[in-house]
């Protein structure tokens, strides 16, 4: 079965707002967490890169992670052409496949959790990943009505309740739940708010 992710990856970053979210995602992520130049960080559902791509300055080491071979291919290019040489791109789904070997210092993820079906599974497997204070950063859309995808291939929550998914990331064995306002998406006249959930493993 194709995977609709690689049929879009071309033209993913063509569309400004994209940018602009990422933007948004990107300086939340950098208020809550003061990233550091030892880290290696995984940003799973890494997509084109757009994000990855923003963190890989500010770090030693990012492996990104996506199950659209299409989406990875673009990243692969773009850190190429601008001679980026610290991200590893690894095609996988956590739901299916190994993660790879940890530990991370900080877990991303944007928009990308509601497009899996086992949110609970891949936050424990972001915990397991993580070294012991290690950080969560999980980006996504609040609560919506549906309208969001016009073709929902994927797509097994409509954003996500706060309060939920603050339970299942303390479930999942985190400390210091907090989320923030991150960005806005605007789709066909409308604006989808998008948070920032931000965690850490014990130490
Ligand atoms: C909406 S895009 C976001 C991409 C990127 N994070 C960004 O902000 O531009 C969602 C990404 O998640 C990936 N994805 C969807 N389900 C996934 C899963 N179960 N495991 C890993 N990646 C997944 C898709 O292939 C796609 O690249």
């Amino acid at each position: 079965m194709t995977n609709p992710f690689d049929d879009r990856a071309r033209s993913w970053d063509d569309d400004s707002r994209r940018r602009r979210m990422t933007a948004g995602i990107f300086d939340a992520l950098c208020r809550r967490i003061p990233l550091q130049p030892d880290w290696n960080i995984l940003d799973y559902g890494a997509g084109t890169g757009l994000l990855t791509l923003a963190l890989a300055p500010r770090i030693r080491h990012a492996t990104a992670v996506d199950s659209s071979p299409g989406m990875l291919a673009v990243l692969a290019e773009k850190a190429r052409s601008a001679g980026v040489a610290n991200i590893e791109i690894r095609p996988g789904d956590f739901q299916t496949d190994p993660p790879p070997p940890g530990p991370f210092h900080l877990v991303v993820s944007a928009m990308t959790l509601h497009h899996v079906r086992d949110v609970e599974a891949v936050l424990n497997t972001f915990f397991r990943l993580l070294a012991p204070a290690g950080r969560l950063a999980v980006a996504d859309l609040e609560e919506e009505d549906g309208t969001f995808h016009s073709t929902p291939h994927n797509v097994h929550h409509l954003g996500f309740n706060r309060c939920i998914l603050a339970r299942q990331i303390a479930e999942a064995g985190f400390e210091a739940v907090e989320f923030t306002a991150a960005a806005e998406s605007e789709k066909n006249g409308r604006r989808y708010p998008l948070f920032l959930a931000t965690a850490r493993r014990p130490a």
